[in-house]
């Protein structure tokens, strides 16, 4: 029988102004024990700040947050644990690493501080080492370290005392993009491995839906939505989000229950809403969903085609009213003009107020 899943981290009606400005606006969400949770968004949407008002970094307005069963924070009661006593593992974008110090140094810092034996630091820090596949670095300096390097090293800082919360704030935002696909699939391998809680804070989804369960999609100080990455990604609620992942978001009209119109004549099929006609609506559509058609396709002028390897990106002009990003196939367009097909099921509608 699966196990019951136990709740790990409860953050409740967080709230954080910095003078007039509200960065955070009642943020709630819990992980579950092994789980990781994605705090995704534009720049300046709060990310950092809920990371650092966890770590005790930054003191919250309002709320409560409990980490383990344990309240580390409550605004009502007047609880505000010191950081050394939540008891978790961070990773900073900057990853922070001591140039003066050797690479086992900088590892054992968090046991150092906590005064455990030498002959165990050594121990632990071998271990953390091994896992972020540094084995036998200790005595190397950390100032002659690639991007890359600094960034395993700072891992195994977070890992070496065996937190059982680590928290990452963009720790590959330095790492070009074959080191980060590389990061995203060790560090995927070790949160399985050894099991740890974790919040990971991104703007990029791909690394969000490698390294999260859940995933938290915030504007502004506010969670837009909040799910598993299928869900955020396929079944956007709102504008922001299917923006967010790069869908193409035209406005148009109910003109029936399952038909948008953009322009007089120029409609779209789509499946069965509660909407009625005449409804203002947002329609968006994935780029990989803007299908190339040979005949009996929606009219489109070709503005402009970039190759990009696996696909061509593409800029279209739609019936001369709106235009669309697609993702194709690598072809040769011997045509200025086009065809396209939208699948019914491939349209989100939803109204223009949302
Ligand atoms: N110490 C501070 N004083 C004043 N404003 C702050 C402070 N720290 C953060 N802010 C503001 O709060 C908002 C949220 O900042 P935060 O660092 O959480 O954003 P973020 O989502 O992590 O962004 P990024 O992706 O750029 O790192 C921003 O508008 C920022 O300017
Ligand atoms: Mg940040």
């Amino acid at each position: 029988m699966a196990q019951p899943r136990r709740t790990f981290v409860r953050v409740k009606n967080l709230s954080k102004s910095y003078g007039a400005f509200q960065a955070l606006k009642s943020i709630s969400f819990s992980i579950d024990a092994g789980d990781g949770l994605a705090l995704l968004g534009p720049s300046g949407c709060g990310k950092t700040t809920i990371l650092r008002c966890i770590a005790g970094l930054e003191t919250p307005d309002a709320g409560l947050i409990e980490i383990d069963g344990k309240v580390v924070f409550d605004s009502a009661r007047g609880i505000d644990l010191p950081p050394e006593k939540r008891e978790l593992g961070i990773v900073f974008q900057s990853y922070a690493i001591w140039p003066h110090m050797t690479v086992g140094e900088n590892v054992g810092l968090p046991l150092k501080v906590r005064r455990v034996s030498k002959s165990e630091i050594e121990a632990r820090v071998e271990e953390a080492l091994t896992l972020v596949g540094l084995e036998g670095w200790q005595g190397r300096s950390a100032m002659a370290l690639s991007g890359g390097q600094q960034q395993r090293v700072a891992l195994a800082r977070a890992i070496v005392h065996h937190p059982r919360l680590v928290l990452f704030d963009e720790p590959m935002s330095n790492l070009d993009t074959q080191l980060r696909e590389d990061m995203r699939m060790d560090l995927r391998q070790l949160q399985e491995r050894i099991g740890f809680t974790s919040v990971y804070v991104t703007h990029d989804h791909g690394e969000a839906f490698a390294l999260a369960r859940n995933v938290l999609v915030m504007n502004r100080g506010l969670v837009e939505m909040q799910g598993s990455p299928d869900a955020v990604y396929f079944k956007p609620h709102k504008p922001f989000v299917a923006k967010f992942f790069g869908y193409n978001i035209l406005k148009g009209t109910m003109s029936s229950a399952d038909e948008v119109e953009f322009a007089p004549g120029l409609r779209l099929r789509v499946i069965l809403t509660d909407l009625a006609a005449g409804t203002p609506v947002h329609a968006c559509i994935r780029k990989e969903d803007v299908l190339f058609c040979e005949s009996d396709g929606l009219p489109c002028e070709i503005l402009t085609h970039i190759f990009q390897g696996s696909h061509d990106e593409m800029l279209l002009r739609c019936g001369g009213v709106f235009d669309l990003r697609a993702h194709w196939e690598p072809r040769r367009y011997d045509s200025p003009s086009c065809q396209i097909t939208i699948a019914p099921e491939r349209c989100i509608v939803m109204p223009a107020n949302l």
